[in-house]
């Protein structure tokens, strides 16, 4: 009888799942009977945009945590399919850092051209997923939102790829309550226009800190103010932004700080990160996780390890993306057609004990991401994914780097080189700060010239 196979969410990471499949079928192999469901209406997981915030049209909670005019926030010589590069789809080289319409072009590029969409099904949500032993089997209970319909189906392998950037981490700070302005977190953050000629204060100091705060400035705020817990970012910011310690507590629209100092703010934004959360898992089976390079409880950073025939995709703290879950969905794929053994319980949970002592001995952001790198080599070097230098991505984040500390607004005007075809993107003509059209026919019409 024919394996079955459950994708959980059709993002990146369940999409590399499935063209994983697709090529060892167009390779000749037999494949299992592949299942991808997806809650909304579309795929392309955090890159499908929505303007909704808190619940869908089917009351769930709003998956999208993307934002109107978000740029890719590192190169894309980072994140390039090996099996697909940005040349075979756009028909040219494209300049190093695409906004979201851009890159959810390239991504649905290659599923199209492997044509599995019918393996998906979509305005589908997994409600529960349990494991019995006796008979080796998952159940899985969706709801099929276009039926209105429950129902119930047996898989031999789960593959959970919902990402972890959806739930927020949301911590409250006194005088909440009474605060004259609007709290939000990054999560439910769409349109940087809300915030012109506003003064608001940000609380964190990762990413969505960093490209909130840039992207409120680039579309007209008055002040930006960030409040760190650990440390300031440091960057070179502009004139009307400042970094502040934790905030204390706000009192109308006053804001202290630990400092003792204060800001006048009229919008407060959380951009304090995100949790790992999968209620639609059995409680055994379910991932409990930091957001790390080396994540808990899964042997390879993808097998769990109390149960090696259920698979959680793309769960790391990410600076390399979608080549990591590709290589991940090789090797997944892999285990699932018994091309890869999988070892004991202890051998799984010995390799999860090195990989977060190798991660800790990391000093800094790059040893950080040459540990990604290694890893990401470490899963090709056991599948067929096409072998890429992965060192040379290693570089075009070395350099990313340096070019956000030479200047924070102007990073992105930098271009990198291909490590899957030689060429160097060429610069995209319009600087990012002035830039305020993302859509796909702007950036590519930049990029001709
Ligand atoms: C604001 C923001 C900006 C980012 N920018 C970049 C960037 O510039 N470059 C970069 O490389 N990475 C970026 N990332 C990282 C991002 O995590 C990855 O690029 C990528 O989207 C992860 O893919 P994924 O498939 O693992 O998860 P997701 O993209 O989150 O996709 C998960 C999918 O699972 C579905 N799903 C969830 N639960 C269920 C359920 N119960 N039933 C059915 N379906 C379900 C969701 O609807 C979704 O389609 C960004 C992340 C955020 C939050
Ligand atoms: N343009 C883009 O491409 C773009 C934009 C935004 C986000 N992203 C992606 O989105 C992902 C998530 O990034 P993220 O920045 O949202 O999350 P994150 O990297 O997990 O960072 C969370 C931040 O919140 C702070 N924090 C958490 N709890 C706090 C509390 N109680 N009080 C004060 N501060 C608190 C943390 O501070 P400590 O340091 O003190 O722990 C940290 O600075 C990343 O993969 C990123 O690349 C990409």
């Amino acid at each position: 009888m024919t394996k079955r196979v459950a994708v959980i969410g059709a993002g990146p990471s369940g999409l590399a799942q499935l063209r994983a499949f697709q090529s060892a079928k167009q390779a000749g192999a037999d494949i299992p009977d592949v299942v991808c469901f997806e809650k909304q209406d579309n795929w392309g997981g955090l890159w499908n945009y929505t303007w909704r915030t808190g619940m869908d049209a089917n009351g769930e909670p709003v998956h999208g945590s993307m934002y109107r005019y978000l740029w890719s926030n590192g190169p894309k010589e980072g994140l390039e399919f090996a099996d697909y590069p940005f040349e075979e789809h756009f028909g040219k080289q494209i300049a190093s850092y695409p906004p979201r319409a851009v890159l959810f072009d390239y991504i649905e590029g290659r599923v199209k051209k492997a044509n599995v969409r019918d393996w998906i099904r979509f305005n589908t949500v997994v409600r529960h997923v349990s494991y019995d032993e006796a008979s080796g089997k998952f159940s899985v209970t969706v709801h099929d939102f276009s039926k209105d319909q429950e129902e119930t189906e047996e898989f031999d392998n789960v593959v959970v790829a919902s990402g972890h950037f959806s739930t927020p981490n949301v911590p409250s700070f006194e005088g909440f309550e009474s605060f004259n302005g609007r709290v939000l977190h990054a999560h439910d953050f769409r349109d940087a226009l809300e915030f012109k000629d506003k003064n608001i204060l940000i609380i964190g100091t990762s990413y969505s800190a960093e490209d909130i705060g840039s992207q409120c400035w680039k579309y007209g705020a008055k002040s930006i103010t960030v409040s760190h817990r650990t440390a300031p970012m440091g960057y070179k910011w502009p004139d009307n932004w400042k970094e502040v310690p934790l905030l204390q507590k706000v009192e109308k629209n006053m804001a202290t700080f630990k400092d003792g100092s204060t800001a006048e703010v009229d919008a407060i934004i959380l951009c304090t990160g995100y949790i790992h959360h999968f209620p639609f898992m059995e409680e055994k089976l379910k991932l409990r996780t930091a957001n790390r390079l080396a994540s808990a409880d899964l042997y390879k950073g993808v097998a769990f390890v109390d149960n090696p025939a259920l698979f959680y995709l793309g769960m790391q703290d990410q600076w390399y993306t979608f080549n990591m879950f590709d290589a991940q969905a090789w090797w997944a794929r892999d285990v699932m057609m018994d091309r890869i053994d999988v070892p004991d319980r202890d051998t799984r949970a010995a390799d999860v004990v090195d990989r977060v002592a190798r991660e800790d001995a990391g000093e800094d952001d790059y040893d950080a991401i040459r540990y990604q790198g290694d890893y990401v080599k470490e899963l090709i070097a056991e599948t067929d994914y096409p072998s890429f230098d992965v060192d040379g991505a290693n570089e075009a984040f070395f350099q990313w780097k340096k070019h956000k500390k030479q200047d924070i607004m102007t990073f992105r005007n930098n271009s990198y080189k291909s490590v899957m075809t030689g060429t160097i993107a060429p610069p995209h003509h319009t600087p990012w700060k002035d830039a305020l059209d993302d859509s796909l026919e702007c950036y590519l019409a930049e990029s001709k010239s």
